[in-house]
């Protein structure tokens, strides 16, 4: 298993492009199986996750071709409705294909995708809308087995609480059902407003993405066409606090501010330097130490939990004490006591971290979890006194494309050790 070698104590100056969305290159990806021609999608990240749902789409029939960023993806017959739990446990996202494979073929057995290391994460919020549009659901032996013969028909759904995934895979469903579908309290993160972009680019009638309310008028058949994936914002947020942690000036390209929500805010309180620049952000720190702020994670525009393990990394060493509430998933804070082992102090109690800022962390050899987690270890690492390995460096291998080259050409000393 490869580790990541770093030395810390250095600032980051440099350029860094941001790679399209992982969330939602894997969403839109699922959307192929919807039409017989083809789909091209360019900014596709080259990521672990990307790979594991090309395997799984081409074991459905569809074919593929990955140039550069550009992944052209052809279903043009599907050959197997089956998705297998050896493919679907390893990644959540998987179980996207579900509803596109019900919608244009009638039916589908798909593996559930089984815990995960943060936390339940269950899909019953997924059936009962693929149950709404007239599915019909059974479980056996952990396969969800989904029929409807006559197709899917137009539903109104009001979901209890807000799911992407589950907002997602309506969405995917919905294009093909007979009639108008409408999603009430819909999750308005951006990569939902990106698959209605890219459905609505092979035809579909997707209106109002990116609000509570989502109306999907169902068509006859969809088209292939092209979609640009929207930029990475966990990434963009990730290298934002790593300039945080280290000092530096940073300009990320390709991406947008707006993408961060409520981040944005609650990092310039922090006293961080920031500014957005034609076409991406500027971030910049001098030498003062920053504020400890609190955050509480939230749907989006709220703080994203996806940033709440980096952000307690930065947390590690502002002035002061920061509260950090994590309420989208309840088991989300296994880098705390990895943060610790570099000298963080951080009490946890339920879902609520306290930290108390230090003013240097210390290089230890770290264990990354989860694929968040594992960011928050590097930026701890870059921003820490000596050399820190972290261990498990897969995870990061499943978000974050050419990590060591991005923070090498920026004046990180990181190198990869192969095992
Ligand atoms: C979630 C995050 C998303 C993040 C992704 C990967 C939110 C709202 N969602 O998306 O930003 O990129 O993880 O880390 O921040 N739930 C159910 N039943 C369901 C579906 C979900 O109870 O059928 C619960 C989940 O356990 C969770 C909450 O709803 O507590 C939100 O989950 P959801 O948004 O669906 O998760 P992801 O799509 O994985």
């Amino acid at each position: 298993m490869d580790k990541l070698a770093i030395i810390g104590g250095r600032p980051l100056y440099g350029v860094i492009p941001i790679s399209g969305a992982k969330n939602s290159a894997l969403k839109v990806m699922a959307a192929a199986l919807l039409t017989d021609e083809a789909l091209t999608l360019t900014n596709v990240p080259r990521l672990a996750d990307v790979d594991m749902l090309l395997r799984l789409l081409e074991q459905h029939g569809v074919t593929s071709s990955f140039e550069g960023s550009t992944l052209r993806l052809h279903a043009q017959t599907i050959i197997s409705t089956e998705a297998p739990y050896d493919l679907v446990r390893k990644m959540r996202a998987s179980f996207n294909v579900l509803g596109p494979l019900l919608a244009r073929e009638g039916k589908a057995r798909v593996s559930l995708p089984g815990g995960c290391a943060i936390g339940a994460r269950p899909v019953d919020l997924h059936l009962k809308a693929l149950e709404a549009m007239g599915a019909k659901i059974d479980l056996d032996e952990g396969y969800v087995i989904a029929e409807a013969a006559n197709g899917l028909h137009g539903a109104e759904i009001a979901f209890p609480f807000v799911s992407v995934g589950a907002t997602e895979h309506a969405m995917l469903a919905a294009t093909l059902a007979k009639g108008t579908t409408v999603l009430e309290n819909a999750a308005r993160e951006p990569e939902i407003a990106d698959l209605a972009d890219c459905l609505n680019a092979m035809g579909a009638k997707v209106s109002g993405a990116g609000h509570s309310t989502v109306t999907i008028e169902g068509v006859d058949r969809l088209h292939g066409g092209e979609h640009r994936v929207l930029p990475d914002r966990i990434e963009t947020g990730a290298y934002v606090m790593a300039v945080a942690a280290t000092g530096g000036e940073l300009t990320l390209t390709g991406t947008d501010a707006s993408l961060l929500g409520a981040a944005w805010g609650v990092l310039q309180e922090t006293g961080l330097d920031m500014e957005e620049r034609d076409g991406g952000i500027c971030v910049k720190r001098n030498g003062e130490r920053y504020k400890a702020s609190d955050i509480v994670t939230q749907p989006f525009p709220g703080f994203p939990t996806d940033l709440q393990a980096q952000f307690m990394a930065l947390m590690a060493t502002a002035d002061g004490v920061s509260k950090i509430k994590e309420t989208i998933f309840e088991n989300r804070f296994m880098h705390a006591p990895e943060l610790a082992r570099m000298g963080a102090k951080i009490s946890v109690d339920g879902q609520t971290a306290t930290v108390q800022g230090v003013p240097r962390l210390k290089g230890a050899p770290v264990m990354a979890t989860d694929l968040r987690a594992s960011m928050s270890l590097i930026i701890a690492a870059l921003a820490a006194e000596g050399q820190t390995m972290v261990n498990r460096v897969y995870h990061l291998d499943r978000g974050f494309e050419r990590l060591e080259e991005k923070l090498q050409t920026c004046g990180a000393l990181i190198e990869r050790v192969k095992e």
